[in-house]
Formats: structure tokens, sequence, C-alpha cells
């Protein structure tokens, strides 16, 4: 496939098309046009067809996708054809309930391992996984071929223990603490602000009410 710059918009809405491409291919569906993807997806037909020319165009004009081959095409786009080891740091509210939450493992994102600095969490099992001390991070980290890390401790901890985790080896970093970790560019980070998402929210009740008062 042609190697080009695609915008973060773009990939911002594969994970979008991928579920909704899932929910189709469990349901039988083997054919989907750009207008029923539209349809079920609110995003405009030629919206679709404009991502995914950006791959190189996954259909054949007036026959439609192959559903099956479109999901496993943005799945490997997603790098979803391989499986993440994954480790929670800071086994909290937040942390238990991201290693409660048995569906990432459907897509292949396998939580090993759950570490925390407060002795009185270790030994305890969340979903069959042993929340083990920091000291043990290391070795687990580079014996369990672990590439992506899970924060889910305050923000003033955050920084110092992703430059560990970059210093052992680690490739990605799934974000919660409020703070911009400080690591190199080869070091992908995702922040996740639920916060966001409520403002959003905020925002369209706001905007909904306004205009509906005028
Ligand atoms: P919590 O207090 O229940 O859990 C934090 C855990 O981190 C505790 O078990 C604590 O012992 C551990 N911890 C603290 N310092 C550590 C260190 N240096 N090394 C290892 N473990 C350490 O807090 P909660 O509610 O689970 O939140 C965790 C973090 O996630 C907070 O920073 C919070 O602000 C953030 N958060 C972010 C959200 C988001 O949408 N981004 C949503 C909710 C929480």
């Amino acid at each position: 496939m042609e190697e080009k710059e695609i915008s973060q918009a773009v990939i911002g809405r594969l994970p979008r098309y991928f579920r909704y491409l899932s929910e189709l291919k469990y349901a039988g569906i083997e054919r989907v046009s750009s207008q029923e993807l539209s349809d079920i997806m609110k995003v405009t037909a030629s919206q679709i067809r404009q991502d995914f020319n950006n791959f190189g165009g996954f259909g054949q004009q007036g026959y439609g996708y192959n559903v099956e081959f479109l999901h496993n095409e943005i799945g490997k786009i997603l790098g979803l054809d391989r499986t993440h080891h994954l480790i929670i740091i800071g086994a909290g509210n937040l942390g238990q309930a991201l290693a409660n939450y048995v569906n990432f493992e459907r897509r292949g994102f396998l939580f090993r391992g759950l570490f925390d600095n407060n002795s009185e969490l270790h030994g305890k099992k969340i979903w069959g996984i042993e929340v083990q001390p920091m000291e043990n991070m290391e070795v687990f980290v580079k014996e369990n071929n672990i590439d992506i890390a899970v924060l889910t401790i305050p923000k003033t901890e955050a920084v110092t223990v992703a430059e560990q985790l970059v210093e052992y080896g680690i490739k990605g970093i799934w974000n919660f603490a409020h703070v911009d970790l400080n690591v190199p560019e080869n070091i992908q980070v995702e922040n996740v602000h639920l916060s966001d998402s409520l403002m959003k929210l905020s925002y369209n009740i706001s905007r909904f009410e306004s205009d509906n008062t005028k």
C-alpha cells in the first residue's frame, strides 16, 4: 500500500468504521455500499469514499464493499491484526475498572500485569491478574513482551513513571493522568480525557437548548 501522511481526523474515524463493520460482519452481512454505511454511521457517503481513498479505496464502484475484507483491512491499518500486551500502572478505581473490562481482549489487547506502589494492594487479584509492586515492573516488561502501558496514577507521578517505562522498552502509553508526558518521539502516547467528552455533551445540550428557544 502506498505510504502517505494520513490526517488525524481520518485516523480518528477508523475505529468507528471498524466497530460498525464488526457488527455487520457478525450479523452475517457480506456486502455494504458507501450509502448504506453512510446511513448507519451518520457520515456522508462522499466522506466515507474520501476516507477510504487514503488507503487506495477498498471497494468497487456500484458493487459496494466486501464487509469482511474491509473489516480486515481497516483492522490491519489499526494494527489489530496483532496482539498487544498491556500492563496497568495504578490499581485504583480506574485501573481496576479497566482491568475488569474484558472486551479489550476481543480486539487483541491482553492485560498481562497490574502494578501499584501501595503495598496493601499487592497480591490482590483483579480479573485473575495479581497486583505487583513497582519493583517488579522492569523485569516483567522485558520478559513478557509488554508493548503498551496504561497510566492510571496521579498526574504528579505519571511523568516519572512514563520515563521509567520508556527505559524498559515500552512502545506506547495510554495515558489517563491529566498531564503531558515527556517522552521521545518514537513512543506513541494516547491521552484520554473522559471529561472532554462530557464537556462536548454539555456543549451540545446548551446548543440544542439555545437553538430551540430562538
Ligand atoms: P485512585 O486513587 O483510586 O488510584 C490511583 C492508584 O495509583 C492508587 O492505587 C495508588 O496507590 C497508585 N499510585 C499512586 N502513585 C503511584 C506510583 N508512583 N506508582 C504506582 N502506583 C501509584 O485514583 P483513580 O480514580 O483510579 O484515578 C487514577 C488517575 O486517573 C488519576 O490521576 C485521575 O485524575 C485520573 N483519571 C482520569 C480520567 C480520564 O478521563 N483521563 C478519569 C478518571 C480518573
